[in-house]
């Protein structure tokens, strides 16, 4: 049966930037048959020409594969645009017409809108006969704060049933987060140490170069918190800590995953001022339509514990935050010196820019010494020219996933669920302590405090050029 993608949102940027360049690949590799039909609904009015020269450019710039005319051609023939107020009850008859003219079909539904629209398309769709079974793909926030995503969760649930809704966490999606598993799983090296007792501390970083550009309305009612901790973060967090599930592809991995997150030490159980640093970069309060006394974070690093037999006692640091100077996320693992003056492994892997891995190790010095010196080995996977061709980009294997209904490939509602709880405790726990909100300066990694929290403890954040 060939498909129907209907995207809601259809001239927002992640559908420009991120999904069609996405199907376009897709089109190529031939994941996207040349029977599937992509429709786009929004309000603006273009005609399906007009829509397709609008495409043309944004997949010249930013699909993975190369562009060519008569590709491109064929992939566009594919698209058709429908203008439509998404909010209007009334407007989805037109959209069941439309459907009805494209027959029998499998609908994805992808809902690259506000969270505040999913209640109002999910409703309309759910008077369409022919898109009773087909699939809801929701891209975060999935809710304004916890009790609004968990009322929106259970209506929608109500509409399309759980198994019909795949959460859209695209860090899910990148090639060295997929990795994480087989590193630590493969290699007894790495697997057979891989708890508190070797380990002194894990590391998860993710600095970004850009402010917050034109999302300020968005990101300002957010912050570094809620927009990257609690999800991309924590899914992270939970996969470098799970243990091994029994099967990668299935349900267990989820219930692992869920399983760290239920074991977080809970939040104000340490003190705050050793669990949490929030900072706001120099010049984000002038930024459009952020609030010019915004208390919003940009930047935020945590000290985080892991309750459980592999993880006591040990603290797991996570830090993020925008204009950081660069972009660079990775997540480094420091091993505990084996004996006083012996410097400690570390093993970091790259998660982007650089997809890699880097493995910091003791070695004698060559020659007639016993004198010990540091080796460090560098594995970059994206600097192979046919990994990179062939590595397909994040939201190109979730579309896929989707399609396929590998529903593993997706955030599950309980694991948001805890991340949220998490994050929204140690907020109100911040706030009631006086938390400090620290200025840094934009091109910096962060305020200093984040610095002095890990140093108190004897520790530093790792990058790989001065591990
Ligand atoms: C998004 C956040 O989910 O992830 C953005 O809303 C952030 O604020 C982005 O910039 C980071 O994604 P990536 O793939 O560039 O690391």
């Amino acid at each position: 049966m060939n498909r129907v993608f209907t995207i809601f949102g259809g001239t927002g940027d992640l559908t420009f930037r991120k999904l069609l360049p996405a199907l376009y690949n897709m089109s190529l590799s031939g994941q996207l048959a040349a029977e599937d039909r992509i429709l786009i609904i929004g309000r603006r009015d273009y005609s399906n020409a007009a829509y397709r020269v609008l495409v043309q450019d944004w997949v010249n710039r930013f699909a993975r594969l190369p562009y060519h005319e008569a590709d491109f051609s064929r992939f566009a023939s594919q698209i058709d645009y429908l203008r439509m107020d998404f909010t209007d009850p009334a407007q989805y008859a037109v959209l069941a017409e439309r459907y009805h003219v494209l027959g029998d079909a499998a609908h994805i539904f992808y809902l690259a809108v506000a969270p505040r629209f999913f209640r109002v398309i999910a409703e309309g769709l759910s008077h369409i006969p022919a898109a009773r079974a087909g699939k809801l793909v929701l891209e975060k926030p999935f809710g304004e704060d916890l009790a609004s995503a968990k009322a929106l969760n259970r209506e929608l649930e109500a509409i399309f049933g759980a198994e019909r809704i795949y959460r859209i966490d695209h860090y899910l999606g990148k090639e060295m987060v997929r990795n994480i598993q087989t590193i630590r799983f493969s290699n007894p090296l790495f697997t057979d140490s891989w708890n508190a007792r070797q380990i002194e501390f894990i590391q998860i970083s993710a600095l970004e170069d850009v402010g917050v550009e034109t999302r300020g309305g968005y990101y300002d009612a957010s912050g570094a918190l809620k927009d990257m901790v609690q999800n991309h973060l924590f899914q992270l967090l939970s996969i470098v800590a799970m243990e091994r599930p029994a099967h990668f592809s299935g349900a267990d991995m989820h219930a692992e995953q869920l399983r760290v997150l239920r074991s977080l030490r809970p939040a104000g159980r340490e003190p705050i001022a050793d669990t949490l640093v929030l900072g706001q970069y120099d010049g984000y309060r002038a930024e459009p339509q952020v609030a010019p006394d915004s208390q919003t974070e940009t930047y935020a690093a945590l000290r985080l514990f892991v309750d459980n037999d592999r993880w006591r006692n040990m603290p797991f640091y996570i830090r993020t935050g925008k204009k950081a100077g660069k972009r660079e996320m990775e997540v480094a693992v420091v091993f505990r010196s084996p004996a006083p003056g012996v410097p400690r492994n570390v093993l970091i892997i790259k998660i982007q820019p650089t997809e890699g891995v880097y493995l910091k190790f003791n070695i004698k010095k060559p020659g007639d010494t016993e004198e010990m010196a540091e080796a460090k080995m560098d594995f970059c996977q994206n600097c192979v020219l046919e990994y990179r061709i062939n590595t397909p980009e994040a939201y190109e294997r979730l579309l896929g996933a989707c399609m396929r209904g590998e529903r593993f490939w997706f955030a599950q509602w309980d694991q948001i669920e805890a991340g949220w709880d998490y994050i929204e405790s140690l907020k109100a726990l911040a706030a009631q302590d006086g938390a400090a909100l620290y200025p840094y300066e934009p091109g910096m990694p962060g305020p200093a405090q984040a610095d002095a929290l890990l140093a108190q403890f004897g520790h530093h954040w790792y990058a790989p050029e001065d591990a």
